[in-house]
């Protein structure tokens, strides 16, 4: 990575851990177990990928970081509830995430459940705490991430992904189960920074809105191809997962080939939507890239 993206993304990680860590409860205040597992869930070595997409698409449009912290934040805390959700027996059955026990087998179920059911409501309090930001934005911003969290968003394409293990899903069927399960959250990273800028060109709003589409797909099947040709100590999570579930999932549907042309396709789409923005895209686009390149 060069270092001028490095240092960048090194500031924008400490960033938003220090908002994560002032939005959580401390772990010694009651309910102990509880605020324990919020916060085992969040400090446990994510990559904080849609954060740094919150704070990319503020730089390319010249948003004051201090108003993304809390778009960062929010979308964050969301990930981190979608994820222990996601592990629990009812769901996908995971025993290992980010190279740890998953937070019902540090814990216990019903706590991984409470603990997931507080940091959604958080994600939304902190939402309210925006200072400072264009009339009309924090409630924007509200609409948009309760819209990507919901049914027509992250849950129901969670609810979709279910629904389809064992089932044969044709490329735009999976495509929106991706959109949705995946996506929604990552182009709510994107759109962040759009409801944060006042008087938008709509070019630009249309731009940043594809590229976010793209990538959220692109997201998908890339951590489908490295639950396939991944090792689990460098996944942090158990690889082969999906195929032991009879997940329905780009390689396993269409093979790896397809898999990893689709992901360039829709790099290369994504990097497209950019151009317009010139060199104040330099950290989407390494973003984008890291995307479709990363190991883990
Ligand atoms: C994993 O997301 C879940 C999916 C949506 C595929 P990440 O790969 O962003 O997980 P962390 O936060 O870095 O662990
Ligand atoms: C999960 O997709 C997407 C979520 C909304 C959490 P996966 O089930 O493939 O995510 P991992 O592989 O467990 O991280
Ligand atoms: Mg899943
Ligand atoms: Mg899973
Ligand atoms: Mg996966």
């Amino acid at each position: 990575m060069p270092d001028k993206f490095k240092d960048r993304i090194a500031a924008y990680t400490a960033r938003v851990d220090s908002g994560l860590e002032r939005a959580l409860p401390a772990a010694d205040t009651s309910p102990m177990r509880l605020h324990d597992a919020m916060r085992y869930s969040v400090f446990n070595g994510g990559k904080r990928v849609r954060p740094l997409l919150v704070y990319a698409a503020g730089e390319c449009l010249r948003v004051e970081p201090r108003l993304l912290d809390a778009p960062a934040v929010a979308i964050e805390l969301i990930h981190a509830f979608s994820l222990v959700h996601d592990d629990l027996p009812a769901m996908d059955n995971d025993d290992l995430r980010r190279g740890k026990p998953t937070v019902h087998k540090q814990y216990d179920e019903a706590t991984a459940i409470l603990a997931a059911d507080a940091l959604q409501p958080l994600a939304f309090s902190v939402l309210a705490k925006l200072d400072g930001a264009p009339s009309g934005a924090p409630i924007q911003l509200v609409q948009l991430i309760t819209d990507a969290c919901g049914s027509t968003g992250m849950t129901g394409g969670q609810s979709i992904d279910l629904d389809a293990e064992g089932k044969t899903l044709t490329a735009e069927e999976l495509e929106h189960m991706y959109l949705l399960k995946t996506g929604a959250l990552i182009h709510a990273s994107i759109l962040s920074a759009c409801l944060l800028t006042e008087n938008l060109p709509t070019a630009d709003f249309d731009a940043l809105n594809s590229f976010g589409r793209d990538i959220g797909i692109a997201f998908q099947i890339k951590d489908d191809i490295l639950d396939v040709v991944g090792d689990t100590d460098v996944i942090g999570k158990p690889a082969g997962s999906d195929e032991s579930l009879n997940k329905a999932t780009y390689p396993a549907l269409f093979g790896i080939e397809a898999s990893r042309d689709r992901c360039d396709e829709l790099l290369a789409r994504a990097l497209g939507s950019l151009a317009r923005f010139g060199d104040s895209a330099a950290p989407l686009q390494w973003l984008a890239q890291f995307i479709v390149e990363r190991g883990r």
